[in-house]
């Protein structure tokens, strides 16, 4: 019986790939602000906005490729079952491999009509709609006449996801984390589901203040740190 690893990542885990991370010096939130282009009141207020974020998002996407650190990830599954829990919103994971992905902020390349309420159960996913790196814009319409949305958890809404990874979490033999500020919740609070006994690992460069004496700190950044984790475990 294979063990299991739940592993957490923000946008640290995607930084080496090229995608800008949120809260860095020159993050994502230095130049956007996400109250605008990222929340259920800046798509009441600006839905243009939005959609144009998104594409912007949609087309970097197109230019980068999984790192490293996304295939050492995928790699684990031939000797572990891995769950990969990310706050990110890019197809990195998948395209490097990850076949258990769970996106707790929902994907950057799925639209869904805007009255599809934000439940990612039944019978949303049946209106989701997967466009790759293409583009929607204000009067793109699903069939039931409702204006296509970013397939995104904004700022604002619920996480459907967060019981489900909680659960995966909660099940985990090792908890892995990557790349990620934990300053969002309730994705920042997942790994204290983690089992009494199960090892806690972080992967980030910068001193995250983080006050679980269980956490072993690899502070490196993710390519580097993913070899020194899969060297850990031999
Ligand atoms: N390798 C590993 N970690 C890195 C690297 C790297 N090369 N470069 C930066 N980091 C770390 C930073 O030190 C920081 O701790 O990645 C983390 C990025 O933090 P954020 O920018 O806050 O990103 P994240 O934690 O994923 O944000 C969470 O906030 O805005 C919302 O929905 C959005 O999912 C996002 C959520």
């Amino acid at each position: 019986m294979k063990k299991r690893i739940a592993v957490l990542t923000g946008a640290g885990v995607s930084a080496e790939s090229g995608l800008g991370t949120y809260r860095d010096n020159g993050g994502l939130w230095d130049n956007y602000d996400p109250m605008v282009v990222a929340s259920a009141e800046g798509w009441a207020r600006n839905p243009g906005l939005v959609l144009d974020f998104y594409n912007m998002q949609r087309e970097k996407l197109k230019e980068v490729q999984p790192n490293t650190a996304h295939r050492l990830i995928a790699e684990l599954e031939k000797d572990y079952v891995v769950d990969v829990i990310t706050q990110n919103v890019d197809n990195l994971h998948e395209r490097a491999g990850s076949t258990h992905v769970v996106h707790l902020h929902g994907e950057a390349t799925k639209i869904r009509p805007e009255n599809s309420c934000n439940d990612y159960d039944g019978f949303s996913e049946k209106l989701v709609v997967d466009i790759g790196y293409g583009a929607v814009h204000l009067g793109d319409k699903a069939p039931n006449g409702a204006q296509y949305r970013p397939h995104i958890v904004f700022f604002g809404e619920a996480v459907p996801m967060i019981e489900r990874a909680v659960e995966l979490v909660s099940q985990a033999d090792i908890v892995l984390i990557v790349g990620t500020s934990l300053q969002v919740y309730p994705a920042a609070g997942l790994y204290r589901y983690a089992r009494a006994g199960a090892p806690i690992y972080l992967i980030d460069p910068a001193d995250v203040a983080l006050f679980d004496k269980r956490v072993h700190h690899i502070q490196k950044v993710a390519t580097e740190g993913m070899q020194e984790f899969v060297g850990l475990l031999k």
